[in-house]
């Protein structure tokens, strides 16, 4: 092994979790570190990782944003034709995770995904600064383009045609929701003692609660 990578390694001091801490439920959980992680200034605090699996099990992840959370689930948006839209096709669940290090926590979501509404796509769309919108329709994410420059000259391209005026939301794109069935929350603690509290979604809809071992 290379022990220069071996040998990192970080003391995590700064909180503990405990089964009088929890809410009854995980989104009202999530909702109080979200505050604390948004209060602490952390950057790119919405950023998670989404993993995917296709039919056949061979699983995929990237970062993506979360734009959004209630108790229907945990919302990002991105092209349905994409890697991951294909593989959510064929096999509509997910895991996200997210990793807010200054924080030493880690929150684990697993759930089933439905496309959000296209009033919902519709409205997020709008929202985005006209350059990322122009961008979402000239893209055919996941796809192998010939060249950069290829990429660019369909921009401007678009651009040009479009000028000022209102940008359509392309059939292609659009949101995800990830509605929870299992959700984890990680504390670091010092000698890897760390505290972990899983939620599980249970057949009356009550959520049950258990400590894991770390
Ligand atoms: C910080 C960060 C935020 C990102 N946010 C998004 C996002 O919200 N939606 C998205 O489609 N891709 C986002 N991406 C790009 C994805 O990681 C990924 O490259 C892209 O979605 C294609 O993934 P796929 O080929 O697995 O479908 C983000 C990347 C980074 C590093």
């Amino acid at each position: 092994m290379n022990n220069d990578i071996a040998g990192i390694r970080k003391t995590y001091a700064s909180a503990t979790l405990s089964e009088a801490d929890m809410a009854a439920d995980p989104v009202s959980q999530f909702d109080k570190w979200w505050k604390e992680a948004v209060n602490a200034n952390l950057l790119e605090v919405n950023a998670m990782t989404l993993a995917t699996a296709s039919a056949d099990g061979f699983p995929s992840a990237r970062i993506v944003l979360l734009k959004g959370f209630d108790t229907a689930g945990f919302a990002f948006f991105t092209n349905y034709e994409s890697f991951k839209g294909r593989q959510l096709e064929e096999n509509p669940r997910a895991c996200l995770v997210f990793f807010w290090k200054e924080l030493e926590r880690q929150v684990r979501i697993t759930g089933v995904v439905q496309k959000t509404t296209g009033a919902e796509s519709e409205e997020y769309f709008q929202s985005r600064p006209k350059g990322s919108q122009a961008g979402a329709a000239v893209s055919p994410q996941s796809r192998v383009i010939e060249s950069r420059e290829w990429l660019e000259h369909q921009y401007t391209e678009f651009e040009n045609a479009h000028g000022d005026d209102h940008i359509n939301r392309p059939g292609y794109w659009g949101g995800y929701r990830v509605a929870p069935v299992v959700v984890e929350f990680w504390q670091g603690r010092p000698s890897r003692l760390h505290d972990r509290m899983q939620y599980t979604l249970q057949d009356d809809g009550n959520w049950e609660l258990v400590r894991l071992a770390p």
